[in-house]
Parts: structure tokens; C-alpha cells; sequence
């Protein structure tokens, strides 16, 4: 039998060893070739060379690239996905990337999404397509303290939550590295304080492990080390193993946001995005929403593999016939021209809970509203009532403003076409945070679609 499909998108603060860890692991799960990393060595070593040049040249002058001196070496797994130039210069992740693995049940793709806080919205679009997460925990005194206090920790929990990624493994990385070494005491206080977090952004402890690691070193990522033998817990690939296989709303019209456009050589115009609801395959006539053009599909691709149909939950390639790369976006999505196809919305009706928002919200108000890989300001067009957020009571019809901890329904109008919907009859389409003040300040679900 095939094995299932699962996306994965990996989490966590700046810094915190995503991209070593999904590197060191496609690497020890035979993913990688050694001469890569062996490739990395060398790179690292010319760019440390590079970097004392540039000091060299503007003496005195304090560069963004400085606190990587002497550094660039510890770079070579994260480097496996971090191939941006800017991104291997500055040591961070700033893109999203794909990759591939295989484990004895399933066939993963795997997101690496940035921890940047300058990037959140590309992390956004990755959790997007996720149906588990792996957050990635520095254990290390005093990052981890302040990845929870002043960092980005609490909100990429909350997100991943809203974002609908019901399963979250927990990994708490370079454990190499604490004070003393592979301590277990530092690793149950870690794993006791985000339990909280956990438990108040709504997930349950069936949908949590943590798992003790150390991504640079390879250790507990496929087999268990012998410096972490005080954790009875499964290895991070055991804990993949464990991740229930989600179900796909199989017998729906389609629906495949748009993640990325691009343009290849002979063949054209290809888009990329995971398959939400119902199936796309070679040969039909899709439409795009919101501008309603038209295209056939020449050919899909999972992986470099030509299919007869995509599946639901599936991250694919499509290339489209007739198709300029400029006329599509990321955010635009595709649907089946011949079985409800997408249209974009006029305005729609949504249930709000505000959560992070140091002032009043009134009617006018506009920020930007992130709904599966779209970014488009939204203006709150109509407060139509307060509600309690347990008992769903109406509280006050027609309120002066929501505050913090409020919640509401609202009618939003998009100040551009954008396709939302129905979170009921389509859950990945229907569901949105909203942001301002550079963070999450609202989160919502779709309750009706005016379409235009
Ligand atoms: P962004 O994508 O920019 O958010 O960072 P990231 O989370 O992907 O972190 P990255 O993998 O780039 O690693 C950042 C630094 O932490 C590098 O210097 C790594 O070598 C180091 N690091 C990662 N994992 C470990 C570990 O297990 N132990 C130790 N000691 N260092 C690690
Ligand atoms: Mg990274």
C-alpha cells in the first residue's frame, strides 16, 4: 500500500535551529548527499574570509553580519535549505522552502518557515499548509526565557493553533548546549512552561510531545542518543510516526490556493499550492478567483512525479496552459470552472476574537486580514454584535467598539478582490488572523460570503 502524504511545517524562534534540524535530519535520513554538507564546510570557510574583508574595509563599523564572525561553520545543515544568499550571509531564514522525506509510515513534506520577525508573513503562509507542526524550543539560558518573554514563542503557538494545525511536536533543541549539558531538570522546566502556552492557545496533551534534541549534532532526530537516555519519549521521527493521519474533504469542489508562481524554461507557467478540498488533474479547465480567468491544467507534479489527479492536503506543481506568470498571484486560487468555482468576495461576516490590540476597535477600522496564502487589508465595515465568548450569547447589538479579549461579529469588506469562505463548508478558506502593529491582534472564522 502507499503511504499517506503529510505536510509539515517546522516553527519556532529566530535562531532556535529550525533549519539545522530539518537539515540534519533530511541528511540522516538519506536525503541529503554528504558532499553538500562537506560543500557547506567549504562555503562557510570563504564567506568567513569574506566577512573579515568587508570589517576590514569599514573599520570600526558595527555590520549585521558580525555576530556571525567565527560562526559561519555552524551554518552547514541549515544551509541544506537556506540557499538565498541573504540568507546565508545574514544566517537567517527568509523564504519558506520545501523539502521531502520518507518515514516507515509516511510520505512528509516538510516546511521550513523563518522565525525572523520581519518574515512573519511568509511563516504564515507556510503554517498555512501544515497538518502538524514542529516547533523548535533553544534551550539554551538565556534564549529560551527570551524567545517566551519578548520573542516570538507564544505567538507562533497561537498562530499554529488559529492556522488550524491541530498537531504540534515540541522539540526542545540544543540540548547540547545547556548548563550542564543534556539536562534533564532544564528540559522538564521547559517543557512544564510551554505546557501552559499550550493548553491556553487550545491545544490538548493528546496532540503535544516534546522531544529532547540536538539538531547540530544529530542527536534523538532518528535514533536515540545516549546522552539523552534519562527521556523515555520517541526519537522526532518516532514522533512523526505518531501524528495521526488527517482526513481529506475528498468530495468537494476544488480549491488550491496559490503559494507560488513561476516560469519554467519550455514548459511555462507553473503554480504551486496545496491542494485544500476536492481533486485537480490533467486536462480540466480551471478558474481563477477573485479575477475569474480561465486556463486548462497541462500536467500536475507531487515531487517531481507526474500524477493522474491530486488529493487534497497534496503540495503540487500545475502547469497551466495560456497563462502569463504575471496574471497570477500568490493568494488567487484555483477552482474547477465546470463545479462551484471560486469568485471573490464583496464582503463577508465573520466571528472575531481580539487578542492583542492596545486600543479600541471601531467601525472603519482596517488592517491586514491573512486568510489561507492571501495578505489583504480588510476595513471592519459594520460591529453587528458583541458576543460572550464561552456561551456565544449576544452580549450588545451593534456596539461603539470591541477591546481586547472581546469577541463579535463583524462585517468586513475587502479593499481588494480576495477569495474567502464559508468556514464550514471550507475550513482552510474560512479561517484568518488579523495583523497590525506589526503582530497577531485578532484571530476569526468566515460565518457568510456575500460574493460579487
Ligand atoms: P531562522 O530561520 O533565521 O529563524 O533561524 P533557524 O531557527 O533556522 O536557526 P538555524 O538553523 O539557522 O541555526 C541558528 C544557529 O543555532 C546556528 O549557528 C546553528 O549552528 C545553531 N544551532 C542549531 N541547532 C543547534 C544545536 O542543536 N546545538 C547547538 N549548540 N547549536 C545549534
Ligand atoms: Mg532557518
Amino acid at each position: 500500500m502507499r503511504k499517506p502524504h503529510i505536510n509539515i511545517v517546522v516553527i519556532g524562534h529566530y535562531d532556535s535551529g529550525k533549519s539545522t534540524t530539518t537539515g540534519h535530519l533530511l541528511y540522516q535520513l538519506g536525503e541529503v548527499d554528504k558532499y553538500v554538507i562537506e560543500r557547506n564546510e567549504e562555503v562557510a570557510d570563504e564567506m568567513e574570509k569574506e566577512a573579515s574583508l568587508e570589517t576590514d574595509r569599514l573599520k570600526g563599523k558595527a555590520l549585521d553580519t558580525d555576530r556571525l564572525k567565527g560562526k559561519y561553520a555552524s551554518f552547514k545543515y541549515a544551509w541544506v535549505l537556506d540557499k538565498l544568499r541573504q540568507e546565508r550571509k545574514r544566517g537567517i531564514t527568509i523564504d519558506t522552502s520545501l523539502s521531502k522525506f520518507e518515514t516507515r509510515r509516511y510520505v512528509c513534506t516538510v516546511i521550513d518557515a523563518p522565525g525572523h520577525r520581519d518574515y512573519i508573513k511568509n511563516m504564515i503562509t507556510g503554517t498555512s499548509q501544515a497538518d502538524c507542526a514542529i516547533l523548535i524550543i533553544d534551550a539554551t539560558f538565556p534564549a529560551f526565557e527570551y524567545g517566551l518573554t519578548v520573542g516570538l514563542t507564544r505567538d507562533h503557538i497561537m498562530l499554529a493553533f488559529t492556522l488550524g494545525v491541530k498537531q504540534m511536536i515540541c522539540c526542545i533543541n540544543k540540548m547540547d548546549a545547556t548548563e550542564p549539558e543534556y539536562s534533564e531538570t532544564r528540559f522538564n522546566w521547559i517543557a512544564s512552561k510551554l505546557s501552559t502556552f499550550f493548553w491556553k492557545a487550545g491545544y490538548n496533551a493528546n496532540e503535544l510531545s516534546f522531544v529532547p534534541i540536538s539538531g547540530f549534532k544529530g542527536e534523538n532526530l532518528t535514533e536515540r542518543s545516549s546522552n539523552l537516555k534519562w527521556n523515555s519519549g520517541a526519537t522526532l521521527v518516532g514522533a512523526i510516526n505518531m501524528i495521526e493521519n488527517p482526513k481529506r474533504p475528498l468530495y468537494k469542489p476544488l480549491r488550491l490556493p496559490i503559494h507560488d508562481v513561476y516560469k519554467i524554461g519550455e514548459i511555462g507557467t507553473v503554480l504551486v499550492g496545496r491542494v485544500e478540498t476536492g481533486v485537480i488533474k490533467p486536462g480540466m479547465e480551471v478558474t481563477f478567483g477573485p479575477i475569474g480567468l480561465r486556463a486548462e491544467v497541462k500536467s500536475v507534479w507531487l515531487h517531481n512525479k507526474a500524477l493522474h489527479e491530486a488529493l487534497p492536503g497534496q503540495y503540487v506543481s500545475c502547469n497551466v496552459q495560456n497563462v502569463d506568470v504575471k496574471d497570477l498571484k500568490r493568494g488567487y486560487v484555483a477552482s474547477n470552472s465546470k463545479d462551484h468555482p471560486a469568485k471573490g468576495a464583496a464582503s463577508f461576516t465573520s466571528h472575531v476574537i481580539i487578542m492583542n490590540h492596545p486600543h479600541h476597535i471601531k467601525e472603519g477600522y482596517t488592517p491586514l486580514l491573512c486568510c489561507h496564502t492571501s495578505c489583504i487589508a480588510v476595513k471592519f465595515q459594520k460591529l453587528l454584535t458583541k458576543i460572550d465568548r464561552s456561551t456565544l450569547e449576544v452580549l450588545e447589538v451593534e456596539p461603539e467598539f470591541l477591546k481586547n479579549g472581546d469577541a463579535g461579529m463583524v462585517q468586513m469588506v475587502p479593499i481588494k478582490p480576495m477569495v474567502v469562505e464559508n468556514f464550514s463548508e471550507y475550513p482552510p478558506l474560512g479561517r484568518f488572523i488579523v495583523r497590525d502593529l506589526g503582530r497577531t491582534v485578532a484571530v476569526g472564522v468566515i460565518k457568510s460570503v456575500d460574493k460579487s
